[in-house]
């Protein structure tokens, strides 16, 4: 007989205990435990697999699924890989359910039809939804149901493409008595759907809320489970909406993809480099542009400096979109080797559009910016600054140079200041002016 356990689960990050705690000893949240109830039933074993040569796997079976929107493929690394969980995060209202519906409407048909499971609207609600976006929605199947056992024995008689589930939050399973929401449940609804997807072979997106502390909930059980974590962002002020990859199995994790919310659904932003750009202030001091390689594509981005003296003791260094102690050691770059008191300075640097810049191949835009703003002097509009900067005030070479040129020459910028290590190899890039810089001495030349 299957006897039911009580156990107490820390509601952030998953961790039991058999008694109440007020301070999870994991992850130090406070007020976190919830009871949850399990039956132990003894563990049965569905599967039908058996032990397979790894030569005899063909890769036609993981042939990729195209998305019908590039820039969604391009973040999954190139498609759907069949048997992916998919785990895609993001606030509410931020257009989750509205890119997966514009997805699934490419990828179902009549025949081979998308499982559309929903538990926060109802199918008149996404019917709406659909005559809205204007999609073909023949292919797609709405299934407003909540609990995960009979969501798979229906995906077992449809047999679907492809299942999305909207959300992981409203999914419950039978075993567990505890609440549809709690780390228990959603653990163990997820690890259902990822039994069945991998063993039927069909991908499963699986869409998370986010919680007030910006994590998808259950955040570290969910990412143990699926093949790849994908967050929503944007904020509601802008139309715009960033798609980014925290963890990818079949593809890179630093690729992006870029959407507009219109007025009809998602539009891709093929040019995000004009849109990163296009509110840039013009004549104006601590403004610099960077070509930076997000992934397979480079991305023009503004890097803006704020330099005051500080009215403090200790001035502040505050940094958005960037690495605090890469910035930190460049600004000792630039008060050693170039003797300017940026030391008694607050020193702001924000990366503009909510981009997050990681590769030190935007350090000699930092440095710019910083020096423009030091010297409340402006830098031509039209210039453009790759290169990373090392202790001794060197600018290093960087990789894929000329992708990088190429991105800021379509875009219009007429002048580029790049490592002398580069400058020397280039080739075959006409229309922008390269200025090959060995170290950081020769920029300020651009101030004088
Ligand atoms: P939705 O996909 O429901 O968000 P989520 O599933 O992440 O909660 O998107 C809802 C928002 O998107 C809502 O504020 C309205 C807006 N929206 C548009 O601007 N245009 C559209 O065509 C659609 C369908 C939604
Ligand atoms: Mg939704």
């Amino acid at each position: 007989m299957s006897k039911i356990k009580i156990s107490f689960v820390c509601q952030s990050c998953g961790y039991v205990s058999q008694k109440w705690l007020g301070k999870c000893p994991e992850c130090a949240s406070w007020n976190s435990f919830v009871e949850e109830k399990t039956t132990n039933k003894p563990l049965t074993s569905l599967s039908t697999s058996k032990p397979i040569s790894l030569d005899t796997i063909t890769s036609s079976f993981y042939k990729r699924i195209p998305t019908g929107i590039d820039e969604f493929d391009r973040v999954l690394g190139g498609g759907i890989v069949r048997g992916a969980i998919i785990l895609i995060g993001g606030d509410p209202g931020i257009g989750k359910s509205t890119l997966l519906l514009q997805t699934m409407s490419h990828i179902g048909d009549k025949d081979k039809p998308v499982l559309y499971v929903s538990g926060e609207e109802s199918p008149e609600q996404i019917h709406l939804r659909a005559e809205r976006l204007n999609i073909n929605s023949s292919g797609i199947v709405i299934y407003p149901e909540t609990l995960v056992e009979s969501i798979i024995e229906e995906c077992l008689k449809i047999r679907p493409q492809c299942v999305v589930i909207d959300s992981i939050q409203t999914v419950y399973t039978q075993d567990l008595v505890s609440a549809p929401g709690s780390v228990g449940q959603i653990r163990e609804s997820a690890s259902k759907l990822m039994f069945f997807g991998k063993r039927q072979n069909i991908p499963v997106f699986i869409i998370g809320h986010v919680t007030k502390e910006g994590a998808i909930a259950g955040p570290r059980v969910l990412e143990h489970i699926v093949d790849t974590v994908l967050y929503f962002e944007g904020d509601s002020g802008h139309s715009y909406r960033i798609l980014r990859t925290i963890k990818n199995r079949f593809g890179s994790t630093n690729e992006i993809g870029i959407f507009e919310m219109t007025d009809k659904g998602l539009d891709e932003v093929k040019n995000p480099s004009e849109i990163l750009l296009s509110e840039r202030p013009y004549g104006v001091s601590g403004s610099a542009v960077v070509s930076s390689m997000r992934g397979t594509r480079p991305l023009l981005v503004e890097i803006q400096a704020l330099v005051s003296p500080t009215p403090f003791g200790i001035p502040r260094r505050t940094t958005v979109g960037i690495d605090q102690n890469r910035t930190n050691i460049l600004l000792a770059v630039i008060e050693k080797r170039l003797g300017l008191q940026v030391g008694v300075m607050d020193i702001f640097i924000n990366v503009a559009g909510g981009i997050k810049l990681q590769e030190p191949a935007v350090d000699l835009g930092v440095v710019s910016a910083v020096i423009s703003s030091f010297k409340d002097t402006p830098i031509d509009a039209d210039a453009i600054f790759i290169g990373e900067v090392g202790l001794s005030g060197e600018v290093r070479a960087v990789s894929q140079c000329d992708v990088r040129l190429n991105e800021a020459l379509k875009v219009g910028f007429k002048k580029a200041y790049i490592p002398f290590g580069n400058k020397e190899r280039l080739k075959g890039i006409e229309g922008i002016e390269a200025n090959g810089i060995k170290r950081i001495d020769e920029i300020l030349d651009i101030f004088a």
